[in-house]
């Protein structure tokens, strides 16, 4: 069933060109978005409240960027089982919504029952349709990911991505923020995504080389920037779920206010960076790392690689790619470097010690 790979999480990391082409062919046809999200009117909502756990957390993260940015609506976002204790007031105009890759996590489903009465609409983002999470929303929209067997949430979480890009759009364009000329420009970038996908997977010789010097590291920091900060927290939680490695992800604005006192020759720092409107503030962190004797590896495009200067420790070098797609390509250096390094270390890939696929308890 691993279909010659060693791992389900290399099958499925192996998988995601396919997975997210899935996705586009589900929603978007021509130049049209055709996810229905039945009496869900985005221009009627003043508030999206997204709740998840994990991975899918980090993918609600990244939409939160979307949503605020292309259709001007704002986003709270909260972890499940913070969210379900706080008692958060609900204003009129909200609507919650919740991703959930096996739609069984007990958190999440708590969260979505709290919001029952108090949320204008219950909308879900999941891969099981049966599951319970899908079955008790208004609104259940697939993410068409197929089963994923590997604990590490690899192919759900750009499946989830890919179908939040789509999702935003709709709402920038349901709220008057984006023509249908520029939508339509959005697609087409969208339509790359497989192509550009099947490209990363390329990065896979030198990222294994690069892991088996990160396998030597006690602590490995993760950087980004804006749109690439939650895919720093997911390269962090990759990392430690299955190499054990302690990884710590943080918005490179904040480095110096706290953990840049860990960098030292031996804490690698990981700097997610594709050349867009950010990238001279994170060159300019990435050389505070440097003068305190940091190993920076640095995961970003030829462009950017070549202007970021000497110094850096080891580069990965993504193909450049539309702003919208950089979150959802740069999940598979985040995938790689976990697999390669767990791989180094010896560790059970697929069934990390002490964690289940499905988190059913409290
Ligand atoms: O099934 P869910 O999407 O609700 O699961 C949420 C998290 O438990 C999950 O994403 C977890 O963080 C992954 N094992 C991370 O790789």
């Amino acid at each position: 069933e691993k279909g010659g790979y060693k791992h389900y999480m290399a099958k499925e990391i192996a998988q995601q060109p396919t997975v997210v082409g899935g996705v586009l062919s589900a929603y978007v046809q021509n130049d049209q978005i055709t996810m229905d999200l039945g009496p869900v009117d985005f221009s009627k909502i003043d508030r999206l409240s997204i709740v998840a756990c994990g991975t899918a957390y980090y993918a609600g993260l990244t939409a939160k960027y979307w949503f605020e940015h292309y259709a001007r609506l704002p986003v709270d976002i909260d972890v499940a089982s913070e969210f379900r204790y706080r008692e958060a007031p609900f204003s009129p105009g909200t609507a919650a919504l919740f991703v959930s890759q096996s739609g069984e996590t007990a958190d999440t489903l708590a969260a979505l029952r709290y919001s029952r009465d108090k949320a204008d609409h219950i909308i879900s983002l999941i891969n099981v349709p049966e599951s319970s999470i899908a079955r008790e929303s208004d609104v259940a929209v697939k993410i068409h990911a197929g089963v994923e067997v590997s604990v590490a949430s690899t192919k759900a979480f750009t499946a989830q991505l890919t179908s939040f890009a789509i999702m935003a759009l709709k709402a920038a364009h349901q709220r008057g923020h984006m023509s249908a000329d520029v939508l339509a420009g959005k697609l087409a970038e969208l339509r790359q995504l497989p192509g550009l996908m099947s490209a990363a997977l390329s990065i896979d010789d030198i990222t294994q080389k690069i892991s088996t010097k990160l396998a030597e590291a006690r602590d490995v920091l993760f950087l980004g920037r804006g749109q690439m900060f939650p895919l720093a927290l997911e390269g962090a939680l990759k990392l430690k779920e299955i190499s054990y490695i302690h990884a710590e992800g943080y918005a490179s604005g904040e480095l110096k206010h706290g953990p840049i006192a860990l960098v030292d020759q031996h804490t690698p720092i990981v700097v997610m960076a594709p050349h867009d409107g950010l990238f001279d503030k994170t060159v300019s962190n990435m050389q505070e790392v440097m003068a305190r004797g940091g190993r920076v590896l640095l995961i970003s495009d030829v462009r950017a690689a070549d202007s970021a200067g000497d110094g850096v420790w080891n580069t990965i070098t993504m193909p450049e790619a539309p702003e919208l797609l950089q979150p959802i390509l740069y999940a598979i250096p985040a995938q790689l470097i976990a697999y390669h390094t767990a791989i180094a270390k010896g560790t059970d890939v697929d069934q990390p010690r002490n964690l289940a696929k499905s988190v059913t308890v409290e």
